[in-house]
């Protein structure tokens, strides 16, 4: 997507906004269904007129057949695998030419090819001798069921739908569509050292499906790309200007059940939740399997299970049916929830989680996941994660290999703690983790360290990794190791593997080489990784490797993985009262201790400073809210900041040094999007400040 959509917020931004929602309500009265066909025709090229000509000209039959013919090559166009768009749409889309009905079309072939292989997998399972191979065709049913309830997820969402939601039902139908390529993907990684041919069939059979369904995902990025470059105003702006207030005002969008909030705020003692497990035989049950049990089918409502302080030894699988459940427990060192299922005993890596959470909208908050299997267990999943608009919070994953899968959809990780050997944070959902700490552990005699193993397959997929002041570091267990295992901050597991690490803290276990290859030179043109603005000893970028697939990032493009564009966390993150960034954090932060610490000196000796201080403070500020994105909202905190500078002055002597701190703490707290600002504007904010200290001394 384009950059330009989101834009800077002009001062003049009321005006602006005024004549866009005029405009906005005005484009909403068009027919969804025209404005799909238009996006869809200047997509792809279709020339209505030039249709129109050519039907009147011919006969009325074979100019519907090549109308629709026509729609259909125009429709296929952006896809990677055109015969196979072609030929599944021209003997399933009768003479349809409507560019929504062919695109339903095609997303309810891949559905039907999908079934088709699952067929063929019961036929293989009949057959099959191999243990290995018998529970990876288990897996693909399991996994092509997910792959078919997202297809049809994107199918249902273009039935009747709001135009000015139209930005965010394609970014859903990317992050579905994406999560069906992957289940897809999963199921062959399967057969990896499985004896027989079984893997070899099911690649066949899934073949055309899986083409479809990157077909599916091409036609809509297509369509996103151009509704992002046709500039009509409901797309992208809608989430900063609109999306973004609603929590600021104390108001939670209606789906968001006063549970959800209540529980984020409160601490276990306040919190009623709907059921309480405790080992020790205080809550109603003593295990999580039981209460799970409990879970009302498909809820829109928040369900809270409170797990209390204790050691559970089980499996827990929050299934598809179990949607917006919330595990809350007495902190991640206290409430464990263990397993040591794993790679070696037998077990296909996806079914080694010792937690999995399919239903959307998963809450957990102060819950340790573990798999004790060990190293020389091989992959050992502590936690396999589905759940779409899924968020950790305060959270330890520990194992070793294969620790935390992220695998699907859009998932928000806040102040948790991964620990792990290989590839320990590894799959294919759009993650985003924030002030986390990655914790490398000692691994096996011969084995290398890997932070992550992204494993995006399709450059479309809107999927990747994204580590937000982190803190990447060693177990004490492997400090004295690191030279010896070493260690790196990702390998591309699949060819469009994605990960991008900013404002982050690395230390020196991380080689100088930053990341590893998979095997050859697979990926290692087609990655995306980027390194942005991180510190520490292992941040330094001299010796990285030379890769295409290594990335620069400006600080314009760094901002589509900010957690409000990447995930689109303000519409379902915000509300619930999770402590979240969505722009980018480490300025600010920059910006207090630069400002403390490094002024110290000064600063101490300055006692009559308060009239130049104050003004260059409010003067700093509004060179901030002019180049913050989100103007309204920086002023409103400038205007607190105002109101707090005038109790200052009541009480003299000005401490400068306590109340830098303090605005810009506040800053950092209230000026959500004031990270947004460019490091080069924080820095002459700097200088400004201290050249007018200069000039007082
Ligand atoms: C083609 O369109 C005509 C009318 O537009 C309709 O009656 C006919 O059933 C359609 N054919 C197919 C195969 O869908
Ligand atoms: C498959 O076998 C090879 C060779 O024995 C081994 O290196 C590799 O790790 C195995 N793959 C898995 C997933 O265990
Ligand atoms: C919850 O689901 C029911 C039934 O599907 C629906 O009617 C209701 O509007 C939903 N409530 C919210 C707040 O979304
Ligand atoms: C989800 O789990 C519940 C409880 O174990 C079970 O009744 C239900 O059938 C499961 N749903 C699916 C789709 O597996
Ligand atoms: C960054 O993370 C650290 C450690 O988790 C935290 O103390 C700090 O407040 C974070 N900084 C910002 C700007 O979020």
């Amino acid at each position: 997507m384009s950059l330009n959509g989101y834009g800077h917020v002009s001062g003049d931004q009321t005006v602006v906004n005024d004549g866009k929602r005029k405009k906005r309500i005005a484009i909403i009265g068009v027919s969804s269904l025209i404005l799909v066909a238009m996006v869809v025709a200047v997509a792809v090229g279709v020339n209505h007129s030039h249709n129109g000509t050519e039907q009147s000209n011919g006969g009325a039959n074979s100019g519907e057949i090549s109308t629709s013919m026509k729609a259909i090559k125009a429709i296929c166009q952006p896809t990677d695998y055109k015969e196979a768009c072609v030929d599944s749409l021209s003997s399933a889309a009768g003479n349809t030419t409507d560019p929504k009905e062919l695109i339903k079309v095609a997303f309810k072939v891949a559905m039907n090819k999908i079934t088709d292989a699952v067929k063929q997998s019961d036929v293989l399972k009949e057959l099959e001798k191999d243990p290995r191979a018998s529970q990876a065709l288990d897996n693909c049913n399991e996994l092509m069921d997910y792959a078919v309830d997202d297809l049809k997820s994107s199918f249902e969402q273009l039935g009747e739908f709001d135009l000015s939601k139209l930005d965010e039902i394609l970014g859903d139908l990317k992050i579905w569509l994406s999560a069906a390529v992957t289940y897809q993907e999963t199921c062959l990684d399967g057969f990896e050292n499985t004896t027989g041919n079984a893997g070899e069939s099911m690649k066949k059979a899934l073949k055309t499906s899986g083409e479809l369904t990157r077909n599916g995902l091409a036609i809509v990025t297509e369509i996103a790309s151009v509704l992002t470059s046709l500039q009509i105003p409901t797309f992208n702006r809608r989430l900063l200007s609109e999306e973004s207030e609603i929590p600021a005002n104390g108001e939670f969008p209606s789906w968001v059940s006063a549970g959800k909030r209540r529980l984020l705020a409160a601490t276990p003692a306040t919190i009623k939740p709907n059921v309480v497990v405790a080992k020790d035989g205080s809550g109603k049950y003593k295990t999580i399997r039981e209460a799970i049990h409990d879970i009302p089918t498909k809820s829109n409502q928040t369900f809270v299970i409170y797990i209390k302080a204790g050691v559970y030894e089980e499996h827990v699988l929050i299934n598809k049916t179990m949607t917006n459940v919330m595990m809350i427990g007495d902190g991640p060192t206290k409430t464990k929830i263990t397993g040591n299922k794993n790679f070696v005993d037998g077990i296909p890596t996806f079914h080694t989680a010792t937690v999995a959470v399919v239903g959307t909208g998963f809450i957990a908050k102060n819950i340790g996941f573990e798999n004790t299997a060990g190293a020389v267990k091989h992959q050992a999943v502590a936690l396999r994660v589905q759940s779409d608009m899924s968020i950790f919070y305060n959270c330890k994953m520990d194992a070793y290999q294969d620790t935390l899968y992220p695998h699907t959809h859009r998932q928000f990780y806040r102040d948790c703690t991964i620990s792990g050997t290989i590839d320990f944070i590894f799959g294919n959902a759009a993650a985003v983790f924030q002030n986390c700490k990655m914790v490398v552990r000692k691994p096996l005699e011969n084995q290398q360290c890997i932070v992550t193993a992204q494993g995006r397959k399709d450059k479309r997929e809107p999927t990747g990794f994204v580590l937000q002041n982190c803190t990447i570091t060693a177990d004490p267990l492997y400090y004295p190791f690191r030279k010896i295992n070493l260690a790196y901050l990702g390998r591309p597991w699949k060819e469009y593997s994605r990960t991008i690490i900013m404002q982050s803290q690395i230390d020196d276990l991380i080689q100088p080489e930053g990341w590893l290859p998979w095997m050859g030179d697979f990926g290692l043109n087609t990655c995306f990784y980027s390194e942005y603005r991180n510190r520490g000893p292992g941040a330094a970028l001299g010796k990285r490797v030379k890769w295409r697939g290594i990335k620069n990032i400006t600080p314009q493009h760094v901002l589509d993985f900010t957690a409000a564009r990447f995930i689109r966390g303000d519409s379902w993150i915000k509300a619930t009262g999770v402590p979240y960034t969505p722009g980018l954090s480490a300025v600010v932060f920059i910006i207090v201790t630069t400002y403390v610490d490094h002024r110290k000196d000064t600063l101490a000796n300055c006692h009559s400073i308060e009239p130049i201080s104050r003004d260059t403070l409010l003067a700093s500020i509004a060179e901030t809210g002019k180049q913050t994105e989100l103007a309204v909202r920086v002023s409103t905190w400038k205007q607190k900041i105002e109101h707090s500078l005038e109790e200052q002055d009541l009480r003299p002597p000005f401490d400068i040094r306590e109340y830098g701190g303090r605005v810009l703490d506040k800053l950092s707290l209230e000026a959500d999007y004031g990270g947004a600002m460019s490091f080069a504007g924080a820095k002459r904010n700097m200088m400004l400040l201290e050249f007018s200290l200069q000039f007082r001394n």
